[in-house]
């Protein structure tokens, strides 16, 4: 199995601040990670470093076997689906859900344009309709629920059928169906032996599909725990990631966890 993702002492410093704190993290084939930690923890900055959308102040970063800061960045983009809501916010008022996931395999294809036009817009129906979104096609992205955000965003991300899956809290501002829905779709997508290496930023236990598995733990930019996810999820790894005593539960391979008081 090769490397996905390679860091080697990442670190990030933005006026003064460390973001990242020499993180070391592997990634293989056919991984699937939670990425878990409180808010301002640097899960988003290592998902920007991840989609090569920013490099390490210290460190190396390598991603699909190249190292960020010797490799033309917009030839590994198209290589790594990224869904995240600084990107959703990034999309026009007007656009059509059909052209929210067509637009991410512009820059990927220069020769025979009409030709991949026609076979792009099959690929990007056809995630629509894997998405539960077909019937969407031709609204105005802008017009969506956040349900139905989140998923055109994640059948975007597949467009450009990418080595590496980054997806930024796919399950926040969602309802309970909402997100129940989801997390059953991603799940399917973690068991599926086609799909890319996955790695899924949250800050909530109970928005883990089931079939990821391996997990790291972010706190204040450093790793308090990375692997197997069953050897990361312990009660002890998450009060430190989260500074409050929890109780930890995982049923039907779910996990939630509440905190202890006394
Ligand atoms: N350009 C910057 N200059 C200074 N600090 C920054 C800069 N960009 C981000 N930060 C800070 O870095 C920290 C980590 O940010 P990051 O967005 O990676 O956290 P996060 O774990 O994704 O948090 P959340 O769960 O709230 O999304 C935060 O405290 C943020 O305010
Ligand atoms: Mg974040």
């Amino acid at each position: 199995m090769s490397d996905v993702l390679e860091f080697a002492g990442v670190s990030v410093v933005r006026g003064g601040k460390t973001l990242l704190d020499g993180v070391n993290w592997q990634v293989k084939e056919g991984e699937r990670w939670v990425i878990m930690g409180p808010n301002g923890a640097g899960k988003t900055t290592l998902l920007q470093i991840a989609s090569g959308r920013m490099h390490p102040t210290r460190g190396v970063a390598g991603i699909l076997e190249e190292v960020l800061g010797a490799v033309d960045v917009f030839e590994l983009r198209p290589r790594i689906g990224l869904a995240s809501a600084a990107l959703a916010g990034q999309i026009p008022e007007d656009e059509t859900v059909l052209n929210v996931v067509l637009t991410a395999s512009y820059g990927m294809t220069g020769r025979w344009r009409e030709k991949y036009e026609k076979l792009d817009e099959r690929r990007a129906f056809h995630l629509l309709h894997e998405w539960g979104m077909s019937t969407f096609m031709n609204r105005r992205f802008s017009s969506l629920s956040e349900g139905e955000r989140k998923r055109v965003q994640i059948a975007r991300a597949l467009m450009t059928d990418p080595e590496l899956l980054l997806l930024d809290e796919p399950a926040a501002g969602l309802d309970l169906a909402g997100r129940e829905d989801l997390l059953f779709r991603l799940g399917e997508l973690a068991r599926d032996e086609e799909a890319p290496a996955m790695v899924l930023v949250t800050h909530h236990l109970e928005e883990v599909p089931t079939g990821f598995s391996h997990a790291l733990l972010l706190r204040d930019g450093g790793v308090v725990a990375s692997g197997p996810i069953e050897e990361v999820f312990t009660e002890e790894h998450l009060s430190t990631a989260f500074d409050l005593p929890l109780d930890l539960r995982r049923e039907g391979g779910r996990y939630s966890a509440t905190a202890l008081r006394g």
